[in-house]
C-alpha cells in the first residue's frame, strides 16, 4: 500500500531546505522537452504542479511552453513562498500558488490540460493522488509524472556507495506497482513510461555537500551520528574506487509517466 507522508519529518525536511533547494539539486531540461513535444500545438495550456517545491520545473516550463498558465500546489508554504520569488525573479506571472496536500485536494473536474508532477510522488499517497487527477484533466489531457524507481535509486552515486542509502529509501515506487496503480484507477491509462540516463561528473567535496545539504530527503532519515559516519564511509568508499576525487563519474536515472483519461474503458465498463 502507498505510504503518506504525513506533516512529520518530511515537512520540516523540506521547510529546513527550502531556501537551499534549487542550488543543491541537479535540474535536468530533457525531460521539459518531452513534455513540449507532447504538448505541442496547444494554445493557452491550463496546468497544475503538484509537489512543485521551490519551483525549478515550473521555471524550466514556462520557458518551453509560453502560453502555459500553472497552479504551483504544495503543502509545504516556505516552498512555495521561494517558488514565487524565483518565478518573480525571473519575470514570470503567469501562475498561483496553493498550499494543499495532495489528500486534501479539491480541483475542479475537467478543469486542466495537463498536471505535473516531479520527483514528489513517492512522498504522496499515489493511488489518492491518481484518484484525484483521474477526473480532473480534460478529455484530451495529459498527466506527466516524473520519478526515479528503486532500481534506478540503487544505481545512483548515493546507492552505491552512501552506507545504506538504498534500505533508508523505501518510499520509491517500482514501475510495475505504478502501472497497477493506474490500471485500478478505472479512468487513466499510461500511454508512455520514458526513462532517461544522465552522465553526471562532480568532485567529492560537491558530493559530500549537496549530501550535508540533505539534497535527497533520504537523508534526513539518517540519525545526526550516523549520518556523520555514514558520511565518512562514503567519502573512503569514493576515494578506494574512483582515481580522481576532483572528477567523480557515475549516472543518474529517471522515469517520465505520461497519462491521459481513459474514456474508452468509462463508456465500455458504463
Ligand atoms: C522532493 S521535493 C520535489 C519538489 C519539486 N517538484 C522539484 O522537483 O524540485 C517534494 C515536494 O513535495 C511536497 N510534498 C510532500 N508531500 C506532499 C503531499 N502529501 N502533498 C503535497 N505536497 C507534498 C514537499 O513539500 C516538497 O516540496
Amino acid at each position: 500500500m502507498a505510504k503518506k507522508s504525513g506533516t512529520g519529518d518530511v515537512h520540516g525536511h523540506f521547510s529546513t531546505v527550502a531556501g537551499v533547494y534549487r542550488d543543491v539539486r541537479t535540474t535536468d531540461e530533457e525531460p521539459i522537452r518531452v513534455i513540449r513535444g507532447a504538448l505541442a500545438g496547444r494554445a493557452a495550456i491550463r496546468g497544475a504542479d503538484i509537489g512543485c517545491g521551490a519551483g525549478r520545473y515550473d521555471y524550466l516550463l514556462f520557458r518551453h511552453l509560453p502560453d502555459l498558465h500553472l497552479t504551483c500546489i504544495d503543502m509545504n508554504p516556505e516552498m512555495l513562498a521561494e517558488l514565487s520569488r524565483h518565478l518573480r525573479g525571473n519575470g514570470i506571472e503567469n501562475f498561483e500558488t496553493l498550499v494543499a496536500s495532495v489528500e486534501d485536494l479539491q480541483l475542479i473536474d475537467q478543469s486542466l490540460d495537463c498536471i505535473f508532477s516531479f520527483n514528489a510522488v513517492h512522498h504522496f499517497d499515489f493511488p489518492t493522488f491518481l484518484n484525484k487527477i483521474g477526473g480532473t484533466m480534460k478529455k484530451d489531457g495529459r498527466t506527466f509524472v516524473y520519478t526515479r524507481t528503486p532500481g534506478q535509486n540503487s544505481r545512483s552515486i548515493w546507492g552505491k556507495h552512501f552506507p545504506d542509502f538504498c534500505e533508508k529509501e523505501r518510499r520509491l515506487f517500482k514501475l510495475e506497482t505504478m502501472k497497477r496503480w493506474i490500471d485500478a484507477t478505472e479512468r487513466l491509462t499510461l500511454i508512455d513510461a520514458r526513462t532517461f540516463r544522465y552522465p553526471r561528473t562532480a568532485s567529492l567535496r560537491r558530493l559530500l555537500e549537496q549530501a550535508r545539504s540533505k539534497h535527497y530527503s533520504t537523508f534526513s532519515l539518517y540519525r545526526p551520528g550516523e549520518f556523520d559516519a555514514a558520511c565518512e564511509t562514503f567519502a573512503d568508499n569514493i576515494r578506494r574506487h574512483f582515481d580522481d576525487p576532483m572528477k567523480v563519474e557515475w549516472h543518474d536515472e529517471n522515469i517520465l509517466l505520461q497519462m491521459a483519461p481513459d474514456d474508452d474503458r468509462k463508456s465500455r465498463t458504463r
